[in-house]
């Protein structure tokens, strides 16, 4: 759809006094991206002569957003008003063009068809400017146009100056418009800062261009919300709130389920697929992709993640720079991050952590573990409170872990270490060095038991009298007590000492 003979000039210098920031204006986000890129998107395919941005305030940072763009800037500075700022792109746009698409930086929800008619609008007339206009129910703020008798515009009156009658007008200036650059240049050095801010107002060259003459033509926006601008917090959080709207019907519309989906976030990037369910309270951010057939339960966030088929992501899950293979599990309350690969099959339980570390196809790590710096091979068995002593207050040293290893719980791998194919670890060691496939491996105390001790030592102290008069005997009290927590009483709570011992005489 290229313009011909028609460039793209933004302003996007000033700096936003209003949203009271220490950011400009044009970079605060809305629907997951700064104001002046949703611009820049708009003005793209209309594939223009060329694009100028008008930059003042943080100018590199802006520049940093616009450039990828292919964007030319230039810089305006001290910034003097809208008309000021077009007078700043007057010497880049010499011989490129003979009309300028201008739109401000603030104003995201401008559709490219929205533009593409005002520019064909345009170049059917012979009018000096054609203005985009659209009719608010609530006008506050914006400038009000003005039309004559015969429906044609006679100037745009800014709020400020405007009469309580003036201020009734619903029909608003958007800031978008379309100048014939030969007709534009005289009157815009003609501009006079006559308003309390003494800047060069662009909307005064209205009225400038109606006393020659000329004419001055203008379109309604088909959906008055496309013209919105962020002015204020609250109109940011106004416009994200639709951006963020839109969002989530292109996904409900190629085939998510999301429940109660005005608690879910999703960026503009993130890919969803079809029969995947994504619960309330949901943010999928940055480049996420999440494949077919997957579940996201209530509060769990994802950044710069995939998903591939029927991955299942349980309760309040922090999943960020990670890929998860088919029919992964993970959670809930599963921190997994930096570079984590879960493939197939594979599970992560409830308070794991897992950093840059690959498990294999069908690990399980299921419950209160940190595995960092990690490469576990295919079906091993990681027991609940493991942990990859990974850090040595220098820097950072891997663990391998091979197929089929079960390591028991309570396990400390100091890293760097390595556990070969078939290993058995048992339940609370601390591995130093590294363990053979097939072996059995076991790095702990022995344990001492002395019979009658405690009971002796309550006895003496007088310390838990309690205990020794409830209890029918000093040895089953000591048992019910420990075993009370898990719930586990009787024979198989009797029978963990008996299993230790057989350990620890090999
Ligand atoms: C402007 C219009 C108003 C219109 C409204 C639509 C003027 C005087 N008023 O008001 O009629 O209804 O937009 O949203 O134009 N900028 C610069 N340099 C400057 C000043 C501003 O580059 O010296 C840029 C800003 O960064 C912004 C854009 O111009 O992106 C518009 O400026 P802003 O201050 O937001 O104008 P409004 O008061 O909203
Ligand atoms: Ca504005």
């Amino acid at each position: 759809m290229a313009l011909r003979d028609c460039a793209v000039v933004v302003l996007a210098a000033g700096k936003g006094t209003r949203l009271k920031s220490r950011l400009a204006k044009v970079l605060h986000r809305v629907g997951g991206r700064p104001l002046v890129e949703h611009t820049m998107r708009a003005c793209l395919p209309l594939e223009p002569a060329t694009i100028v941005v008008v930059v003042g305030h943080q100018a590199a940072e802006v520049r940093a957003v616009v450039e990828p763009f292919g964007a030319k800037t230039v810089l305006q500075e001290p910034q003097l008003g809208t008309g000021h700022a077009l007078l700043m792109a007057q010497r880049a746009l010499e011989g490129c063009a003979r009309c300028a698409l201008v739109l401000p930086g603030d104003a995201p929800l401008v559709r490219t068809g929205t533009l593409l008619g005002l520019t064909n609008a345009h170049s059917q007339g012979r009018a000096a400017v054609t203005i985009l206009t659209a009719k608010l129910d609530d006008p506050t703020g914006y400038g009000r146009i003005l039309r004559k008798r015969d429906g044609s515009v006679a100037a745009i009156i800014e709020e400020k100056a405007a009469s309580a009658e003036l201020r009734a007008i619903r029909e608003v200036n958007s800031s978008i418009y379309v100048f014939t650059l030969e007709k534009l240049w005289p009157v815009l050095a003609h501009l006079k800062p006559q308003n309390v801010h003494r800047e060069l107002y662009l909307t005064d060259a209205i009225a400038l261009l109606d006393s020659r003459g000329e004419c001055i033509l203008a379109e309604v926006a088909p959906d008055p919300r496309e013209i919105l601008g962020c002015n204020t917090r609250a109109e940011l959080a106004h416009v994200d709130r639709i951006l963020r709207e839109n969002k989530r019907a292109e996904a409900m519309e190629a085939g998510a389920t999301l429940c109660l989906p005005e608690t879910i976030l999703i960026d503009p990037d993130v890919e969803i697929g079809p029969d995947t369910v994504i619960e309330p309270g949901v943010q999928l951010l940055g480049a996420t992709r999440v494949g077919p057939g997957c579940t996201v339960r209530a509060g769990s966030v994802l950044v710069d993640t995939v998903l591939e088929e029927g991955v299942v992501v349980k309760q309040n899950c922090h999943i960020a720079g990670s890929w998860l293979g088919a029919g992964v599990q993970v959670g809930p309350f599963a921190h997994i991050r930096d570079g984590a690969e879960l493939r197939a099959g594979s599970r992560v339980g409830n308070f794991v952590e897992v950093k840059k570390s690959t498990l294999g196809e069908g690990v399980k790590a299921m419950h209160l573990s940190y595995l960092g710096d990690a490469r576990i091979g295919p079906k091993s068995n990681i027991g609940a409170g493991t942990i990859t002593c990974n850090y040595d207050g220098v820097r950072k040293n891997p663990t391998t872990i091979g197929a089929h290893v079960f390591v028991g719980s309570g396990t400390e791998l100091v890293a760097p270490v390595n556990v070969g194919d078939g290993a058995y670890i048992a339940a609370g060691s601390t591995i130093t060095e590294d363990v053979p496939s097939n072996a059995l491996a076991i790095a702990r105390e022995r344990q001492v038991t002395k019979p009658g001790w405690a009971a002796e030592h309550r006895k003496q102290t007088g310390a838990g009298a309690d205990v020794a008069k409830d209890g029918p005997s000093a040895r089953s009290a000591v048992s019910s007590k420990t075993a009370s927590p898990n719930g586990q009483r009787g024979p198989k709570a009797s029978r963990k000492p008996a299993r230790r011992k057989k350990v620890s005489r090999r």
